[in-house]
Order: structure tokens, then C-alpha cells, then sequence
């Protein structure tokens, strides 16, 4: 339903589609493959369209022109990649959304991957194809009158390579990924009265069909094990809460597994501490740490990432009730530590914080990274660009950094210490769940932190990243599945084999 491509790869041969796709540095100079497929007065037609646009073939710019006389396709499409000198720079996934929003739904397409110099590699031709697929998603499933748009064809892709078999081998791992973000994004746009938590973790264990493990923790399980803070968010909601613990064996037997872990908040009204109002309805996305960490399970199996990983996700729904939490309730954590509720509407942390110490007690992880829709403050502080990463450990750290920069999911390093410790220390319990407006996300970030143990570990406020996505080259829709990619990217370079 949300997914609007059709992708195939194909020698140079005929084009067969309604446009022929070419891409062009800022020389303007058409491949040879190009020039007999596109025909032989393609390259002074580009030529002169070129100077009336004022088209150079900067990157991810394009020009749409219709095909030279007699050519056996409708439209020309040329799109630029910049000066030879930068094509280190160059962003594929970000071409390929290019690509996918110059052609439009519906249209069948021949992508020539062939340039004056050589030909694309398979490893970025895969890139783009990752983009096209994510471009072309759209998020549609309760749309009953833009029938046109249901029974329109996908767009159909062929991409045109000198050797079609090492290129299809490459776009099997990016199918994976791009199926990971789509399910992530399907799950973030999904409606609270649709994606409760019990409906999340159904959809979570149809990860099994990819060999995923998955064990579904209800509330009689989670009050055995004692996430009584987790619990505590939940008791407001005519829905129960859910645990869900997924675990992809691919690394060695026995190996430690990297863990994830993720905020599930299927709605957050604040619970008695209730929010205002206006846009409260964006807060159907409390929950896209979990779909982050649901998605890259699904990348990591799908594509049989060579590692073994455990993804671990808090799911409740935080609602007003007669049987609600209020400030000033006290409760003790899994770790055994008792918190004093300040402010109902601080409830993320308290699910992480029995999600995190279960999973470094029960996993004994390699390092532990959560992402969580946790704070306002995070983008007051660095808006839509960046998440927060905190981290207690410099190299985990830096490997986010770089895999963020690799993708252009891209984080900032902000600051943990003993003085924004203290400032969660409670009258009444050990720590208290909120502490006012000053350094509000690392002040989240050092609840946190008291409930990771000496584990490496990392925290995503993905609060302005995870959703009400601005549009871009690779994401129109209001879940940009933030981190699947990210994360994919940082098992890849540095855990798997
Ligand atoms: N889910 C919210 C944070 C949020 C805000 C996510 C905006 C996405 C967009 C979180 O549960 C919350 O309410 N945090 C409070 C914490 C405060 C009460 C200490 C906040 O940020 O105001
Ligand atoms: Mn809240
Ligand atoms: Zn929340």
C-alpha cells in the first residue's frame, strides 16, 4: 500500500519506459551509452535547453525535456552530479529522491547509471535506488476519496547498468534498509486508535516470518519482572501496556549482542499533567524510538546482518484516568531505585528506565543505544537538523557521529555530568522524573543514565527528528522513519563478522 515503487535492473540495451533518466555532471557531456540510447540529437538538445534554464548540472538539479524527434520514449530527464571533483560528496540517496520527485508517480522510467567517465558504482547505485524507494513512499491507507492516486501504477524504475548481476547483488541490503524505514514510517503515521500497544507489538512479531525471535511481555509478565515504573504510565489507559523483546541471531553463537532499545508511547496526553490542547495529535509519534528500533530489526534480519542483536521496546499508552498516576505518586523502578512523579507528562524516561535495566541485566549487551521522542527541549535546542546524542562512552559516541554524517541522520553530542545529576535528586525518593525547564533534555538524559549500569550506552532524543518531518529529497510523509538508517549504517561499519 505505502510502497510506490517498482524496481528492476537491466543491461543497456532499448529503452522501454515513458522517460529515459540521465545523469550529467556540470560538463553537460552525455555518456556514449547515453547518446545511443537517447539518440543522437539528445546532446544539442540538452545543450541548448541547458543555457534557456540556466541548467549546469549542479547536483540533484534537473531539467525535464521532451524526447528528441523519433526517440521511443515521452520525456528526457537529466539530473545534475555536480563537478567531477566532488563526487566524493555526493549524496545518492539523495539523487535518487531527486530522481523520484522529477518523475512522479505513476510513470515507468529507464535510469541510465552510465556517466561520460565509467559508470556508477554498484554500492551507490544501490544508494539510489534506496532513494527512489523512499521518495516514492506515501502514507495513504485512510484516504477513501483520492482514488485516483490508489489505482494509479507505481512508479516503475528500471535502472540500466553495463552489468546488471553485480548491481542486483548491492540492492538487496538496500531493499532491506528501505523496507526497515517504511515499516518505521508506517508505524509513526499509523493513528493512536489504530497502533495501540498491543496492536504494535502484533505488528512487531510479524518480524518472525524474517526469523526474528519475538517474545511479547503483557502487564501479568511485567509485574513479575517489576517495570513498575513502566507499569505506573500505562494504569491511566483502557489499554495495556506490552513489552516486546526481539533478538536477530546472525553473529556467532554466543557473541554479545548489540541491544536497542525504544520509547513506545502509542499516545502521550501528558496522562494528569495534561498537555495543552493545540497539536496535541502530533503525540500519535511518542512512539517513534520503538518503530525506529521495530524498522531496524527488520533492515539487520532482512538483509542477514552478520551480528547479533536484541531490540527492546517500552509500549503504553499515557492517558487521564480515575486509575491514573499523579504527581507526587512514588515508585520503585526495576533496578529497585524509587522515583518521585513530578510531572505525569515526563513518562518516557520511566519506561526506559525498566526497558534499559532489563536489557543490560538480562543481555549483557556490547553497548545499548535508545531512542526516544523524550523532550521538548531538544528542539528548542537544536531543532529539526540534529538528534541529541548523550552518551557515556566517547567511542560509541564518535560512531554515531561519523554513521550520522554517512547518512545525513545526523546527531550532536550534548553534555552528561555530575552538577545536572544532582538536579533529579528527590525530597521524598532517590530521583524525582522531572526538574523543571533548565537543561530539560540532559537533566531526561541523566534519569536515564541511573538506569544503564556501567554499559556502554547511548540516548536518541529523537523529539525533533522522529516526526512532523519537513519535506525533503528522500521523505514527504510525517514519519520520516528517523534512525533506521543511522543505525543500520553503525552495525554495518562497525559490529558485524
Ligand atoms: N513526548 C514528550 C516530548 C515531545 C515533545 C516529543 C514534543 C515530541 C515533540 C514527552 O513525554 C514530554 O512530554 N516531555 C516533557 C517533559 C517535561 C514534563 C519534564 C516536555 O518536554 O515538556
Ligand atoms: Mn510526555
Ligand atoms: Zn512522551
Amino acid at each position: 500500500m505505502s510502497q510506490r515503487l517498482k524496481l528492476e535492473v537491466k543491461a543497456l540495451n532499448a529503452v522501454e519506459g515513458q522517460d529515459l533518466v540521465i545523469l550529467v555532471s556540470d560538463k553537460l557531456t552525455l555518456a556514449a551509452a547515453a547518446e545511443s540510447l537517447a539518440g543522437e540529437s539528445a546532446q544539442a538538445l540538452l545543450t541548448r535547453a541547458a543555457a534557456a534554464e540556466r541548467f549546469k548540472g549542479k547536483a540533484y538539479a534537473g531539467l525535464t525535456l521532451p524526447s528528441p524527434q523519433g526517440a521511443p520514449y515521452e520525456r528526457l530527464i537529466v539530473v545534475g552530479i555536480g563537478a567531477d571533483a566532488d563526487r566524493a560528496d555526493l549524496d545518492f540517496v539523495k539523487l535518487g529522491g531527486a530522481v523520484a520527485g522529477r518523475l512522479g508517480a505513476g510513470r515507468s522510467a529507464e535510469v541510465l547509471l552510465a556517466l561520460p567517465k565509467g559508470e556508477i558504482a554498484p554500492a551507490q547505485a544501490a544508494d539510489l535506488a534506496l532513494g527512489l524507494k523512499l521518495r516514492a513512499y506515501v502514507f495513504d491507507r485512510y484516504k477513501t476519496k483520492s482514488k485516483e492516486k490508489d489505482e494509479a501504477e507505481p512508479l516503475a524504475v528500471t535502472l540500466k547498468a553495463a552489468d546488471p548481476s553485480a548491481l542486483k547483488k548491492a540492492l538487496k541490503a538496500a531493499d532491506a534498509v528501505a523496507a526497515g524505514v517504511v515499516l518505521a514510517r508506517n508505524l509513526v503515521n499509523e493513528p493512536p486508535n489504530v497502533l495501540y500497544p498491543e496492536e504494535f507489538a502484533d505488528r512487531a512479531a510479524k518480524l518472525k516470518k524474517l526469523d526474528v525471535e519475538i517474545e511479547i511481555l503483557d502487564e501479568a509478565d511485567l509485574k513479575k519482572i517489576g517495570m513498575r515504573a513502566l507499569l505506573g504510565v500505562g494504569q491511566g489507559s483502557r489499554r495495556e501496556s506490552r513489552v516486546v523483546v526481539m533478538r536477530w541471531n546472525g553473529g556467532k553463537a554466543g557473541e554479545q549482542p548489540v541491544a536497542f532499545v525504544g520509547k513506545g508511547v502509542t499516545f502521550d496526553t501528558g496522562g494528569i499533567s495534561l498537555k495543552p490542547g493545540a497539536g496535541m495529535e502530533d503525540m500519535k509519534g511518542d512512539m517513534a524510538g520503538a518503530a525506529c528500533v521495530t524498522g531496524l530489526m527488520h533492515a539487520l534480519a532482512a538483509r542477514k546482518a552478520k551480528v547479533n542483536a536484541v531490540g527492546v521496546i517500552g509500549l503504553v499508552e499515557n492517558m487521564p484516568d480515575g486509575n491514573a498516576q499523579r504527581p507526587g505518586d512514588i515508585v520503585t523502578s526495576l533496578s529497585g531505585q524509587t522515583i518521585e512523579i513530578i510531572n505525569t507528562d515526563a513518562e518516557g524516561r520511566l519506561v526506559l528506565a525498566d526497558a534499559l535495566w532489563y536489557t543490560q541485566e538480562r543481555f549483557k549487551p556490547r553497548f545499548m543505544i535508545n531512542l526516544a521522542t523524550l523532550t521538548g527541549a531538544i528542539l528548542v535546542a537544536l531543532g529539526q537538523e540534529n538528534a541529541g546524542l548523550f552518551s557515556n562512552n566517547d567511542e560509541l559516541a564518535e560512531r554515531l557521529g561519523a554513521a550520522g554524517r554517512a547518512t545525513g541522520e545526523t546527531v550532536w553530542r550534548m553534555p552528561l555530568g555530575k552538577a545536572y545529576d544532582k538536579m533529579i535528586d528527590s525530597k521524598f525518593a532517590d530521583m524525582k522524573n522531572s526538574a523543571g525547564r533548565h537543561a530539560g533534555s540532559i537533566t531526561a538524559a541523566q534519569f536515564l543514565q541511573r538506569h544503564v549500569n556501567d554499559t556502554p550506552w547511548a540516548h536518541l532524543d529523537i523529539a525533533g527528528t522522529g516526526m512532523a518531518a519537513s519535506n525533503s529529497e528522500i521523505n514527504r510523509s510525517w514519519g520520516p522513519g528517523w534512525g533506521v538508517r543511522l543505525l543500520d549504517r553503525l552495525v554495518a561499519e562497525h559490529y558485524e563478522g
